[in-house]
């Protein structure tokens, strides 16, 4: 035999000299979900080791964060209170807005991305206007454009519109070019599935729809098409970072999408997905650190740039104790 893969397997530093990918802190968004009141640091049940945070305790949190080496949140509000039409989302003094302040107030240098949506603020748990039975699109796009920009007035580094309504890239940009917001970015949810696997966030987040669910507007998970042409229409509009979400379940997609277009590819490593593996390592049937890293590094290798992980503070402790050639 001349060629013989294993040569270039046989120790750690060779292993360490071909390896085509490796994750980075660079690589990663924090996601954090911020609640009214004080003194508030309780751990949502659904998702082990993240935490419902009032704005006060907020500090702590941003400079451990700080201090790990992240430098990048993705931020979540649950309000106190939710109507029809999930004005909370859009108030000067939302529960997103109040943190955005307080973050850039505890730490310039922490970039802070906001999710744009109003699902969280709807008493009906949908992510936009409800007209005859199903969420209105069109209605509910003055309503997105006003919440990215009201987080952007905030404070917000970039905002990242997840409600799958068609045209909001668009709204979003002129809005936010028209108030002079120019150079803040957006990064698109641009193939965003009807997925199981937002169960836990849902939890967290108190914002499973109470009627019907979201296949009139997230995407069909059987569809692979579909999902570049959401991207063509979102690089159309003004996206400057594409995502896609779920990841494990849609590795594919990520794959032909970052061959398909030249923008920064996201993908969002969600709540079930963090969940099933937090699951199975209670039960003592996987080694979390490896299955973790090796669950995280796929999705970097099918071509995301970005993950957005509950896992992010993790790989940036194991990478503090161990250097990442040791995962
Ligand atoms: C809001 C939103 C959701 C998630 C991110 N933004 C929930 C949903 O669409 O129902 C899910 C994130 C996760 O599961 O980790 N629309």
């Amino acid at each position: 035999m001349i060629k013989r893969p294993r040569r270039l397997r046989s120790s750690e530093n060779i292993r360490n000299l071909v390896r085509e990918t490796v994750l980075t802190l660079n690589d990663f968004i924090y996601p954090i979900f911020v609640v009214e009141g004080n003194g508030i640091k309780n751990e949502i049940s659904s998702l082990p080791d993240n935490y419902h945070l009032s704005i006060d305790m907020l500090k702590k949190e941003i400079e451990e964060i700080y201090n790990l080496g992240i430098r990048a949140v993705l931020l979540f509000g649950i309000p106190k209170e939710k109507d029809e039409a999930g004005s909370g989302a859009y108030a000067i003094g939302g529960i997103v807005q109040k943190a955005i302040r307080e973050i850039k107030r505890i730490c310039k240098e922490m970039m802070v991305i906001t999710d744009v949506c109003l699902c969280e603020y709807t008493s009906h748990g949908h992510c936009g206007l409800i007209r005859n039975g199903d969420v209105h699109n069109d209605s509910t796009l003055e309503l997105i454009a006003t919440t990215a920009l009201s987080h952007v007035e905030a404070g917000a580094d970039m905002v990242a519109p997840s409600d799958m309504m068609d045209g909001r890239v668009a709204a979003i940009r002129k809005k936010l070019d028209e108030n002079d917001f120019n150079n803040i970015p957006i990064m698109a949810y641009s193939a965003k599935y009807a997925s199981a696997f937002y169960g836990p966030f849902r939890e967290a987040a108190f914002s499973a729809p109470q009627f019907g669910d979201r296949k009139t507007y997230q995407m069909d998970p059987a569809n692979k098409l579909e999902a570049l042409r959401e991207v063509e229409l979102d690089i159309e509009e003004g996206a400057d970072i594409v995502m896609i979400k779920p990841a494990l379940s849609y590795l594919d997609i990520i794959n032909e999408v970052r061959n398909k277009c030249n923008l920064p590819v996201a993908a969002y490593n969600v709540s079930g997905e963090y969940a099933m593996l937090k699951a199975a390592v209670k039960m003592g049937w996987l080694d979390e650190k490896k299955a973790a890293v090796e669950m995280l590094t796929s999705i970097k290798r099918a071509g995301a740039n970005i993950i957005i992980s509950y896992y992010a503070k993790d790989i940036a402790r194991w990478m503090k104790e161990d250097g990442i050639h040791a995962i």
